[in-house]
């Protein structure tokens, strides 16, 4: 059952906490520090699941959103839902495979809107990669699984550090997964070029940290990203849910406010971080995948 609290409740509930109390002013300035007013943002893979969460939450949180993805229809509907914030947003079709459309898309923006502030990379085959026995994968394959969930990853820095140097500040963002961090059966490129984004995290953060650009990874466990009542995500829910400490998959909302964080001033003393959300799954160890004596989750 979701909860939501009304403006009042949400106001009463911050003094409570101590947000907003008022014998102590520095209290405030914790929630100015995250707020996105006046910053510009690209998500890729902004149309659906954790992008779109992602895209709305920075919205909320006051930036302007340009969103990219090779399908047009996804990316304007989640567009219609950050005007709806109040903020603007584009929409732009692109293939982060094509180093061109990334450096087009990246160029358009800063066109567009004059600056680019932040950068999350959370395009990404997540479903539809079958697996097979290795001797069974193409080269195409093998290309298009690297090239998605890597190498678009580091198109889109390349295309964005230098304008983000030139005006001394940057937010980079990188999208991971807890597969990072374990192997899987059958599974070679999704979980290669997931390690993998974690450590260009942490070189990039390296490299660009003398220009006041921060490089961080975000980590998502299991989030169920099928709509609601889809025989799929039900099916996740179940399956997944009950491999992780808290008992349950994540809902994509619940990374929006991490993406807020990562992106805001409140994070400036933070680079080459990769951040896990997932329900203490890899602190637990995970219940085994695709092995015995557990079926495969997915
Ligand atoms: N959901 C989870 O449990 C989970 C767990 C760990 C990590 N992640 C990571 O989170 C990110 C988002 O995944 P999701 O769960 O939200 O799944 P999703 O809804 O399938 O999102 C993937 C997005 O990537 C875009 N995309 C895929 N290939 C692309 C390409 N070549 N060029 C441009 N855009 C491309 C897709 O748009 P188009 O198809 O229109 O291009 C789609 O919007 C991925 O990097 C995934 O690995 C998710």
């Amino acid at each position: 059952m979701r909860h939501t609290l009304s403006a009042r409740a949400e106001a009463e509930c911050m003094v409570r906490i101590g947000l907003f109390d008022e014998r102590n002013k520095e209290h405030g300035v914790v929630l100015e520090r995250l707020s996105l007013t006046n910053k510009t943002a690209v998500v890729t893979g902004g149309g659906t699941g954790l992008g779109r969460a992602m895209s709305l939450a920075l919205a909320r949180a006051g930036a302007d959103v340009a969103l990219a993805g090779r399908r047009l229809e996804p990316l304007q509907e989640t567009a219609a839902e950050i005007e709806q914030i109040g903020r603007q947003s584009l929409s732009v079709p692109t293939d982060i495979t094509v180093p061109d459309q990334v450096t087009h898309l990246i160029q358009s923006v800063i066109e567009q809107w004059g600056h680019l502030d932040i950068l999350i990379n959370n395009a990404g085959i997540v479903r539809g990669q079958e697996m097979k026995p290795v001797w069974e994968i193409t080269d195409e394959e093998w290309h298009r699984g690297i090239d998605t969930n890597l190498s678009g990853a580091f198109y889109g820095v390349r295309a964005v550090a230098r304008h983000m140097a030139e005006r001394q500040q940057g937010k980079i963002i990188n999208v991971a997964s807890g597969f990072a961090y374990r192997g899987r059966r059958n599974e070679y490129m999704y979980t290669s070029a997931k390690a993998a984004v974690v450590n260009l995290t942490r070189s990039l953060a390296l490299s660009l940290v003398d220009y006041n650009i921060q490089v961080n990874c975000i980590v998502p466990g299991f989030f169920i990203v099928q709509p609601p009542d889809s025989p799929v995500g039900q099916q996740r829910r179940e399956q997944q849910g009950r491999f992780l400490a808290v008992g349950r998959t994540g809902e994509p909302e619940e990374i929006g406010p991490l993406a807020v964080f990562l992106s805001s001033s409140a994070s400036n003393h933070m680079t080459g971080q990769a951040v896990i959300s997932d329900g203490g799954g890899l602190s637990a160890g995970l219940g085994p995948l695709s092995v015995a004596p557990i079926a495969d989750a997915e």
